[in-house]
């Protein structure tokens, strides 16, 4: 008798600060486990293959788009999804700067861009160079966040009404606040 071969497994998966322990087809993705499983359904489905950013999530505090990544594949990582990056009553940082500054209009890419918004300024603290820097030597360290810089950082996020001028303005602000940091990212 050869081995039956299985489909499912039971995976704990840890969603901002819950774990959930669910059996799920090797073949589910991420955003779908974290929507249609668990109900967290911040997180957006965008073009379902990892080129509009709207289902942009934290793993370990750096960014991910969770249309690529398999459900299984983040069992026992740390996941944050928009759901979970305020404290309590209080937004987070770069929400605050997105409703301050109309950081959006539809609001759908929204989450994505909140979420992504929050890795690339744990990113740029952390020192990683874009392709727009102009000295990478670390010990240039992290370049000005000028809106060259984070229209190139935030380029994976797709904005279908076109937002971008105040998403630029929103993320600027949180990163002038100084509190995104990798280590918030993280938590
Ligand atoms: S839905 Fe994942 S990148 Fe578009
Ligand atoms: S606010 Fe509508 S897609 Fe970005």
């Amino acid at each position: 008798m050869g081995l039956t071969p299985s489909h499912s497994s039971v995976v704990t998966l840890h969603v901002n600060g819950e774990k959930h322990t669910l059996p799920v087809d090797h073949r589910t993705t991420l955003l779908d486990a974290l929507r249609e499983r668990l109900d967290l359904t911040g997180t957006k489905k965008g073009c379902d293959q990892g080129q509009c950013g709207a289902c942009t999530v934290l793993v370990d505090g750096r960014r991910t788009v969770a249309c690529l990544q398999l459900a299984v594949a983040a069992e026992g990582r740390e996941i944050t999804t928009v759901e979970g990056v305020a404290d309590g009553d209080r937004l987070h940082p770069v929400q605050q700067a997105f409703l301050d500054l109309d950081g959006y209009q539809c609001g759908y890419c929204t989450p994505g861009q909140i979420c992504s918004a929050i890795g690339m300024l744990a990113e740029h603290a952390d020192g990683w160079p874009s392709a727009v820097t102009g000295d990478v030597r670390p010990a240039a360290g992290p370049p000005p966040l000028t809106a060259e810089e984070i229209r190139e950082r935030m380029s994976g996020n797709l904005c279908r009404c076109s937002a971008y001028p105040s998403i630029v303005e929103a993320v600027a602000r949180a990163a002038e606040s100084g509190t995104a940091t990798s280590e918030e990212a993280a938590a």
